[in-house]
């Protein structure tokens, strides 16, 4: 819980600590392997740590959370996991639409949908339509997400809009092309985190993480928890972030 100002007897947030946080999910394999038990089983008890992090942005002042759900790479995979995985998601989004909602969740998806299977995207229709009037925190669930994959279609679409003489190439900027990409109306992450030992971006947020900070921990996402979430950002305050520039 945030600390409370005894005057307002409501959560003291600090207004210097990150806005959007983002969460490479990793180490779900290796937590199940430890157990002697199937990868699944890892990420299933993966998928039952989001809930805790997400009910504590709001005591953190954080209003968006992005998590890196499945990567554009993770079809490589055994086919038994990544049905798995699929099957996953899709309970995940049954059993939990109701408690998003009622807890105030935007729930937004990012990703290419093409290669999802159709029962799979109407439920994550369903789930942003539902939620697309909650402002308490925005949860964003990359799926079937990669960077270069985003930048890729969004310099496509970028291409089509030229072709059709509805844009000029020189309207092409960084400010353009960002209005193409899947994350359009979501502010660019602050701090990212990685669990599970592994320093490395894997792909993820890869336009939008330019002046990010990075978190790296050793803890395997389905051991991390709320009191580690909150000490990585109540860290982030500390930091000097310069974006590129010298110091006043
Ligand atoms: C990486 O761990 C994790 C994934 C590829 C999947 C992430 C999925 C979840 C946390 C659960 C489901 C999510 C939702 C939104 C319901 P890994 O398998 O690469 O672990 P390893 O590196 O130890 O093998």
């Amino acid at each position: 819980m945030g600390q409370v100002d005894q005057k307002t007897m409501t959560n003291k947030v600090p207004d210097h600590g990150p806005k959007h946080v983002a969460i490479i999910m990793d180490g779900n394999g290796r937590w199940a392997q430890m157990r002697g038990k199937p990868r699944l089983f890892g990420h299933h008890a993966g998928a039952k740590r989001i809930r805790e992090i997400v009910e504590a942005c709001p005591d953190q002042g954080v209003k968006y959370l992005t998590i890196f759900a499945f990567s554009t790479e993770n079809w490589k995979r055994t086919q038994a996991e990544v049905a798995g995985l699929m099957r996953l998601f899709r309970a995940y989004i049954q059993h939990e639409a109701r408690d998003l909602f009622q807890r105030g969740v935007r729930v937004r998806f990012i990703g290419d949908r093409i290669k999802l299977d159709d029962k799979l995207v109407s439920l994550m229709d369903e789930l942003e339509l539902l939620t697309a009037g909650n402002d308490r925190v925005h949860l964003t669930i990359a799926l079937n997400y990669g960077g270069r994959d985003e930048v890729t279609r969004a310099a496509q679409r970028l291409a089509y809009e030229i072709e059709m003489g509805r844009l000029s190439y020189k309207d092409v900027d960084a400010e353009t092309l960002a209005k193409f990409l899947d994350t359009h109306v979501l502010p660019d992450p602050d701090l990212v985190i990685r669990t599970s030992g592994e320093a490395r971006i894997s792909n993820f947020l890869l336009w939008q993480s330019a002046y990010a900070e990075y978190e790296f921990i050793d803890t395997l996402w389905p051991d991390f928890t709320e009191a580690e979430f909150a000490r990585i950002v109540g860290a982030y305050g500390t930091r000097d972030r310069r974006f590129g520039a010298v110091k006043a």
